[in-house]
């Protein structure tokens, strides 16, 4: 009792990359410590767009439960506990799928149709004929969120208009009901590093791009990534003078061997470092911190009965709060209780 609720969820699109790692997941970690904690893979929400090629969607499920098994394996190799926080698919809580319809009742369609993450998907993935169920992506978020009566959501600054979404439509049900049974949500915006793709420091790491390092990629797949990252243009020769500003490896180098990031700038502007070593001195620094998630997820691979535990016993805490809160909304709304009257 009493610690505030943090609720949080990525979609399926498979293992997570550098990106995920360090802009949520390491996060996440940090949050299980001081909150009670929800963290949910979203199977549902893959489902609102049709896939295609590699992507999962509504029209091509052949992958949608691989992909859900390596987010488990991967959040739980990056250290997020089963023993601190809940870890679930959100479609093992079926009470999600009621708030969600009850929701849907009272969502003003203008919300969904001014929401700029719907337009960005419609225009991004090309989608034709966008479903109902993509217009409603927030309503369903909503729903995720406040069916555990999440206070806080850590996301990106992209998810911030669902977040604040989802705030409104708590408050709204609130005060056309007349009961606190919604909190207001906030986003939890933490500092997180950039963390760009290997084409380039102005270029995102992201799934659909393909720029990006798995944590389940090998240490030769690392070196070799590492290799094809963009650097500095007009450094041709190991002592021309390099702009490390402009160069993905030092981006990294930042992050993974910050102590020495100063020392790696100073050479490069002075010509007395090769970019052919400089990415073979990161490589190794990558690697080395990347190790213990990797041998965490092939002892995890090794042993998928142990996923399959922690995702039920995730679900079965979830499912508790969930009922819990769907027995306030019912009775808020005034529908009538099986086996009254
Ligand atoms: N829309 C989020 C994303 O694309 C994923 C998500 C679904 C989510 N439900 C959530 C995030 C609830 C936070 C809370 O990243
Ligand atoms: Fe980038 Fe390193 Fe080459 Fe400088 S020496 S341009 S930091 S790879």
């Amino acid at each position: 009792m009493g610690r505030k609720r943090v609720t949080s969820g990525m979609r399926p699109t498979g293992g997570m990359h550098l990106g995920n790692l360090l802009g949520a997941l390491e996060n996440w970690v940090r949050l299980q410590d001081d909150y009670d904690c929800f963290f949910f893979i979203v199977d549902w929400h893959a489902l609102t767009t049709p896939g295609g090629g590699t992507a999962v969607g509504y029209e091509n499920v052949g992958d949608l439960r691989n992909r859900v098994r390596e987010i488990a394996v991967d959040w739980i190799a990056a250290g997020l506990d089963p023993g601190k926080c809940s870890i679930f698919i959100q479609s093992h809580v079926p009470e999600v799928a009621e708030l969600h319809l009850l929701f849907s009742m009272i969502t003003p369609l203008g919300w969904l149709e001014r929401n700029p993450a719907y337009r960005d998907m419609v225009q991004s993935y090309r989608i034709e004929s966008p479903s109902y169920g993509l217009l409603g992506y927030p309503t369903l978020q909503a729903a995720d969120i406040l069916a555990y009566k999440g206070d806080y959501v850590p996301v990106g600054k992209d998810q911030e208009a669902h977040v604040n979404m989802t705030r409104d439509l708590g408050q709204r049900f609130n005060s056309l009901y007349g009961k606190k049974v919604f909190p207001i949500t906030e986003t939890l915006l933490t500092p997180v590093p950039r963390v760009p793709g290997l084409d380039g420091v102005d270029r995102k790491m992201s799934k659909s791009s393909g720029n990006y390092i798995a944590v389940s990629d090998s240490s030769e797949e690392t070196v070799a990534k590492i290799r094809s990252m963009y650097t500095d243009p007009v450094k041709i020769r190991k002592d021309d003078p390099g702009h490390p500003d402009g160069c993905v490896v030092f981006a990294f180098h930042n992050i993974y061997n910050k102590p020495e990031a100063s020392i790696v700038r100073g050479e490069c502007e002075n010509g007395g470092r090769g970019c052919v070593a400089c990415k073979a001195q990161l490589a190794a620094a990558m690697n080395g911190a990347l190790m213990p998630i990797r041998e965490k997820r092939r002892e995890l691979e090794g042993n998928p009965a142990v996923i399959g535990e922690i995702l039920s016993a995730g679900a079965l805490k979830a499912e508790k709060i969930a009922a819990e809160t769907l027995r306030e909304v019912r009775d808020a709304m005034n529908l009538p209780r099986r086996g009254d009257f």
